[in-house]
């Protein structure tokens, strides 16, 4: 189908917009939240065009858009009248009401729901476009299905082009996150959804209000969601994004120990400290975050960065649905840079000894993060897992889980092969380790130490306090190998060659612990463990 391009300044093409939804055609229209994807709300046929048209599960309930109070009437059991108050506070607005419905509202709209979701816009073009056409019209954002949503006529176009019978362009939308949802067939009201209203100002009406869980945490396994948009993977662009939380300083510091092609979606004026970097408002300004924060996320793929870590904004007011719509983008991974208890790294040649080191800072009370351990874990994971199959084969998981020598026979084949493995992987070994940092420091521990035999490759050198380095002597360590992996002393040989050599590990680091004998090593431990 040809999808044509209309403008909102144009007279005669609000005309054809409203003809278009009068035939049970699709329009894009402009709202101040977001773009809407509109169709009559009363003509099922029309309605069940707009989920083939987005690829939306059939069970995601749409939201009905009215120009006035009289239009509702018919469309709701009864007007709840904390309705009609919060209606004369916020409408037209970035505000949804979600009440009992009327038997006029086909099931394709809600879902099979006994509810419906009704708001009222302010955008001009909105409004014109309803009351030329005389219709309810149900919109859900006008993006295809997961992806971001729109807030510019060119977003609209690049994920529906050929799907929808127009778009009309109305410029920028001023808010840019969807609207509030509230629903007031529950008891307190609960917020299902922030947007453009906050909490607050909801509490200004209503009194006692509930805030869903589903605002901040992921739904669990097999749980009914207040909201059913509120289970699905959404606004997420293709790129694997991360929320990262703490000081600019140490979000720069992390970025720059990346080795890997990463996006900063930082805050105004940070952008210039990044190779590559997309900035998403001011960063003491939750409206700005709001207007800019979905086209951010599309310019992330427009630059073809595989992964992008994204400034974590404040989240009072408006900025709580800023911080919603991110976590989705995110899958809910947040990575917290805020650490207030001492972190170590530790690392060494193979046979140096850096568990017998570890465990005599074990008993000196500080945490001990083996990164060996973490990284078995990480292959535990659903999406790492995902990544592994699409990257080496389908073969190396089956119903025992995952076959680890078949993997390792793949992925250690060649060089390229080996840094595709650690791109699946080190992102996720990374999260499970900062997790281990904060749990040294929610338990009260004088310090964490994360032990990593490649810790220089990882962008965790970035919250180490101080890098310390276990060395030995080649004679010393070839015999340890050998006596503990019960190998040959050849093999031994070419297993610490493959290794840099002691120079690189000793002017990467502050603190050079010997460990060749038991005694001398107690007496360093003691001695680093008096000052730190
Ligand atoms: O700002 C907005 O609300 C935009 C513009 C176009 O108006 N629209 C929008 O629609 O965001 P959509 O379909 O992307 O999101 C509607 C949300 C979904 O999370 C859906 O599950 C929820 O509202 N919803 C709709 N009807 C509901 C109902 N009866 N009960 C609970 N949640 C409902
Ligand atoms: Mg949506």
């Amino acid at each position: 189908m040809e999808t044509l391009h209309l403008s909102a300044e144009k007279q005669e093409d609000i005309k054809k917009s409203a003809e278009i939804l009068n035939r049970g055609g699709l329009v894009a229209i402009p709202t101040e939240t977001v773009y809407g994807l509109a169709a009559n709300a009363l003509d099922a046929e029309a309605v069940k065009k707009i989920f083939i048209a987005k690829g939306r599960p059939q069970d995601n309930p749409l939201i009905v858009h009215v120009s006035s109070m009289e239009e509702i009437e018919p469309l709701v059991e009864k007007i709840d009248p904390r309705a009609y108050a919060l209606a004369e506070k916020y409408w037209p607005g970035p505000l949804t009401i979600i009440m009992k419905k009327s038997p006029l509202i086909p099931d394709e709209v809600c879902a099979g729901l006994d509810t419906v979701a009704i708001r009222m816009p302010s955008h001009p073009t909105a409004r014109a476009i309803i009351q030329q056409s005389g219709l309810p019209l149900a919109a859900p954002s006008a993006n295809a299905s997961g992806k971001p949503s729109p807030t510019k006529a060119a977003h609209v176009i690049e994920d529906l082009e050929g799907r929808i019978d127009a778009v009309i362009d109305g410029g920028e939308c001023a808010v840019g996150v969807e609207s509030t949802v509230v629903t007031l067939a529950a008891n307190p009201p609960a917020l299902l959804r922030p947007g453009g209203i906050t909490p607050d100002q909801l509490r200004e009406v209503l009194g006692e209000i509930e805030i869903s869980h589903a605002v901040f945490e992921k739904l669990a396994e097999g749980e009914k969601a207040a909201s059913p948009g509120m289970k699905y993977k959404h606004y997420a662009p293709a790129a694997r994004v991360s929320i990262v939380k703490g000081s600019f300083e140490a979000y720069k510091k992390f970025i720059e120990a990346h080795k890997e092609e990463t996006c900063a979606v930082c805050f105004e004026g940070e952008g210039k400290y990044f190779d590559k970097s997309v900035e998403y408002g001011k960063s003491d300004d939750s409206l700005t975050q709001a207007q800019h924060i979905f086209d951010a996320l599309r310019e992330v793929d427009a630059m073809g960065c595989p992964t992008a870590f994204v400034r974590c904004p404040a989240t009072e007011g408006v900025g709580l649905a800023v911080y919603n719509r991110l976590l989705r983008s995110a899958a809910f991974r947040v990575i917290n840079l805020d650490i207030s208890v001492p972190v170590y790294g530790i690392t060494g040649q193979t046979g140096a000894g850096k568990s017998t080191v570890c465990e005599m800072l074990r008993e000196k009370g500080m945490y001990i993060i083996d990164t060996d351990l973490l990284a078995r874990k990480a292959v535990e994971d659903k999406e790492v897992l995902e990544g592994l199959k699409k990257a080496f084969g389908e073969d190396i998981v089956s119903e025992n889980g995952l076959d680890r020598r078949l993997l390792a026979s793949r992925a250690f084949e060649t060089e390229e092969k080996t840094a595709i493995l650690n791109s699946i992987t080190h992102p996720k070994i990374t999260e499970l380790t900062l997790e281990e940092v904060h749990k040294a420091e929610s338990d009260g521990f004088k310090a964490a130490v994360i032990d990593a035999a490649v810790l220089f490759e990882s962008p965790l050198t970035s919250v180490c306090d101080k890098i310390i380095c276990i060395v030995a002597d080649k004679e010393t360590r070839l015999n340890r190998i050998m006596a503990r992996d019960n190998i040959s002393e050849k093999d031994a040989i070419i297993r610490m060659n493959a290794q840099r050599d002691e120079e690189y590990y000793i002017s990467h680091s502050d603190i050079i612990i010997r460990n060749e004998t038991a005694e001398d090593t107690r007496r360093q431990i003691n001695e680093f463990t008096e000052v730190n």
